[in-house]
């Protein structure tokens, strides 16, 4: 069988962890007789700044052509971001309507963290994805008067609320049986209370999870203070957005942290992108951490019923992670993106 993957590098440090991961996924599929097949689409700022759009207008059909997306990260410090972030990822998520973001921290054994007692921390956030805070309602009235007033409206409809509850309760049934919701009800007192009646009645229809419901700057201080209460998280998109940040944290660093956009239940493609953005403080220096590009090509591998290959990266990632000279600089070591990478290959190829 052949695996058709949609490749975005996109910006920054984009390139850099997509070109240390295809060769990892490509190493596993022909590890079990399987194929990759990968179309390179130029999308992103260089594209924004060339063309007038960081991805064609019928971008989504052109990932629609494929199994599934890998992309890098998008964002240049001479466009104005909202314009690449709405143009590009968000655009996704919202054309193919990828209702959720799968996003997985585990502490690496060997990896340092800069908070304390991290061992064994294994929590997944599963944040909606289309709308909340970041659904792009809203708009700038009396622009120029000094007068300037911006509107953005958060949106929270039943329908999304339960196609991400849905999938938390299943995640949590396969895993320990936790679930937290993270809401904020009770300074938002529309929006935040929905979620919490619709997830209660969604967690009727899965009785052996227990649900608690945890207001979000609580949750903040509790992923530092005790993060392996945790395994699953359900949150909103502006709330999964910022704890997933703080949840890679706990693992090592931004460079640890994939994801999945997901709409599950259907054969539309899924995207999988680390957790991090374009990093322009580091671009460009080849020192960019891969691994959260190469656990979001294990995601995508999981997803596409390429279970043993997902497998086979993941060991060969942990057990490269063990040994010190294998660490980028976020990790406090000294290789590059392409010697962590390559260590990954060498380590599959040689088990
Ligand atoms: P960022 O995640 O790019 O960087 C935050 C910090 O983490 C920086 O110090 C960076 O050097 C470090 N970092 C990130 N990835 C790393 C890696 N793989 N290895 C080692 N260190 C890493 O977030 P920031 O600085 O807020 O945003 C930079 C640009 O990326 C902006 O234009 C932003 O809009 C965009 N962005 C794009 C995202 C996407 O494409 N999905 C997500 C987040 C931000
Ligand atoms: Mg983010």
């Amino acid at each position: 069988m052949t695996v058709r993957l949609a490749v975005i590098p996109g910006d920054g440090v984009g390139p850099e962890v997509v070109a240390a991961t295809v060769p990892v996924l490509r190493a596993a599929l022909e590890q079990q007789g399987e194929r990759l097949e990968t179309t390179e689409l130029d999308w992103g700022g260089e594209r924004f700044l060339r063309e007038g759009a960081a991805m064609p207008a019928d971008g989504a059909s052109t990932i629609r052509a494929h199994d599934a997306a890998l992309f890098g990260a998008v964002g240049r410090p001479d466009v104005p971001d909202h314009e690449l972030v709405w143009g590009l990822i968000i655009g996704l998520r919202q054309q193919l309507d990828l209702a959720v973001n799968i996003r997985p921290v585990r502490a690496f054994p060997g990896v340092p963290s800069k908070v304390r007692d991290v061992e064994g921390v294994d929590l997944v956030i599963v944040r909606e994805n289309t709308e909340g805070e970041y659904v792009g309602a809203g708009g700038l009235a009396h622009a120029g008067t000094g007068h300037d007033l911006g509107i953005e409206v958060a949106v929270h409809s039943r329908r999304a609320i339960e196609r991400a509850a849905e999938h938390a309760f299943s995640l949590a049934e396969q895993r320990t049986g936790r679930l937290a919701l993270v809401t904020k009800s009770n300074a938002m007192k529309h929006g935040y209370p929905l979620w919490d009646a619709v997830v209660r009645e969604v967690g009727q229809r899965h009785p052996d999870v227990e649900l608690e419901i945890v207001l979000v700057d609580a949750m903040a201080a509790r992923m530092v203070q005790s993060p392996r209460s945790l395994d699953v998280l359900l949150a909103g998109n502006l709330f999964g957005d910022i704890l997933s940040d703080l949840a890679a944290v706990l693992a090592g660093g931004m460079g640890m942290a994939p994801s999945a956009n997901i709409l599950p239940g259907s054969d539309v493609p899924g995207v999988y992108e680390p957790v991090h953005g374009s990093a322009p403080d580091i671009a460009g220096r080849g020192i960019a951490n891969p691994t959260a590009c190469i656990l979001s090509g294990a995601m995508l591998l999981d997803d596409l019923g390429h279970e043993a290959a997902a497998k086979a990266v993941r060991e060969a990632l942990a057990a490269t992670l063990t040994t010190p000279v294998n660490h980028t600089p976020d990790l406090g070591g000294s290789a590059s993106t392409s010697q962590l990478g390559a260590a990954v290959l060498h380590e599959m190829e040689t088990r």
